[in-house]
């Protein structure tokens, strides 16, 4: 019986769908095809890569570590954070544990006692700017050798880079370039040396193409194939619905679903389990257990784009501003509230844009193409005649009911030049 979801990520009973990009994800692993899992954020990429993780491992014939890099801030606590994880593969972790001798001296024989978080920093006592890269091979072996065939998945990955490369201002320094540089190329090269025993899967919740290619690293990432997480078509938004509406026993009949699908316009999972939490808290306040028509206009518009609803939505803003940095995060803003207020971008605007970003710009802030590129990548934008429109209906309502209020282009009104009648 599937559960709502929350903010987290899924799997199990509570997974919906996803059976063919299962199935090509598993068949990777079993070719050894190193992975680099993109989608923009919420489209289920951490659940998809947990519920790989938890079928394969079932099967007995693999292993598992997932490692999450958010929190990382260079590539020794990335280290850390992978010595730690691989603490679920035993006969890989006997043998990690004895590298760090500062563990083994001040833990002795209750290393096994320590709790995930003090075991973290103990190890990342015993990681440095200069031993990492050594460090990191040897976990890498450990874990080669430790029987079965290991699935490594690195989440979160694309944040630490960004942080690398970056100054505050969201400007890549040569020094973050540098140590970019290294981190990713031990990774390559680590992947590389142990293709047919340990297979990983990269996945973050912003793009790491667009940002290797602002900072001219793009060959780092060309031993990961790509794989792209597209959206539920509205046939599987459609059923998930029908499930969910199953489990809690209330009455969604099929063309409400249809309409709750067609306001979203992109089925972004969590946004249909967000659209279906509303309507179960609707229902459930007017006391009632069949949702009609004007019910998923009113959640819609009331629930999903209220106050409330938007904290969800805030998280894109967010990582917007982190990928982008002070400097480029204001083109965005203004780009995108272009977009929604006028429905689309077009081609002439994007002109403007450029040459009017272009004159007070320094050199090194994100350019309009850079944002543009970021904003198609990360799935707010596509292109469409020409120009650029947003993808998911409810980001762009969103978008449009919090900065489109007294909005006036920088760019977009030759009516406001001199003669202009206000
Ligand atoms: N296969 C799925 N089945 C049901 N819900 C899903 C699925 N994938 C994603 N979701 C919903 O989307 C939310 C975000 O998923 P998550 O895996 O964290 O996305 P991402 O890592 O891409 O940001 C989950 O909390 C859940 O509500
Ligand atoms: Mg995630």
């Amino acid at each position: 019986m599937i559960r709502k979801g929350g903010s987290n990520w899924v799997d199990g009973e509570n997974f919906f769908d996803r059976k063919t990009d299962l199935e090509a994800l598993e068949e990777r692993v079993r070719e050894g095809t190193h992975t680099l899992l993109t989608a923009q954020r919420r489209m289920g990429k951490t659940s998809l890569v947990r519920e790989l993780q938890r079928r394969l491992a079932g099967t007995g014939e693999f292993e598992v570590v997932f490692v999450d890099l958010e929190a990382a801030t260079n590539p020794a606590d990335a280290i850390a954070e992978i010595s730690v994880q691989a603490k679920s593969v035993r006969a890989a972790w006997d043998r990690i544990k004895t590298g760090f001798a500062n563990l083994v001296r001040s833990a002795g024989g209750r290393i096994e006692e320590l709790s995930v978080a003090d075991l973290r920093v103990k190890l990342r006592a015993g990681i440095d700017a200069g031993n990492w890269p050594q460090r990191g091979d040897a976990i890498f072996a450990a874990l080669a050798e430790s029987g079965r065939p290991v699935v490594l998945a690195i989440d979160e990955l694309p944040i630490l880079v960004n942080r690398l490369l970056k100054d505050e201002a969201g400007r890549v320094t040569p020094e973050g370039k540098r140590e970019a540089d290294a981190f990713l190329s031990w990774l390559r090269k680590a992947g590389q040396a142990h293709r047919d025993r340990l297979t990983l899967i990269l996945s973050g919740s912003v793009s790491l193409e667009p940002l290797l290619e602002q900072a001219g690293l793009s060959a780092q990432a060309n031993i990961f194939s790509p794989y792209d997480l597209k959206p539920w078509s509205e046939e599987t938004a459609v059923d998930c619905l029908e499930a969910l509406a199953g489990s809690y026993e209330i009455g969604l009949t099929p063309e409400v679903r249809r309409e709750m699908c067609r306001r979203l316009r992109c089925c972004i999972p969590h946004h249909v389990q967000m659209f279906f939490v509303r309507m179960h808290d609707h229902l459930r306040r007017a006391d009632r257990t069949v949702a009609t028509m004007e019910d998923a206009e009113q959640v819609y518009l009331h629930d999903l784009l209220s106050v409330r609803g938007q904290m969800d939505l805030e998280h894109y803003e967010g990582r917007l501003e982190t990928v982008l940095g002070r400097a480029g995060y204001p083109i965005a803003l203004e780009m995108l509230t272009e977009t929604a207020v006028k429905g689309r971008l077009d081609g002439d605007t994007v002109k403007r844009y450029r040459a009017h970003f272009a004159s007070d710009m320094e050199d090194a802030t994100p350019t309009v193409e850079d944002v543009l590129h970021v904003l198609e990548h990360d799935g707010y934008l596509e292109r469409s005649d020409g120009g650029y429109r947003f993808v998911s209906g409810l980001l762009e309502d969103w978008w449009r009911g919090r900065h489109g209020g007294n909005f006036e282009s920088a760019v977009g009104a030759q009516r406001r030049g001199p003669g202009a009648d206000r």
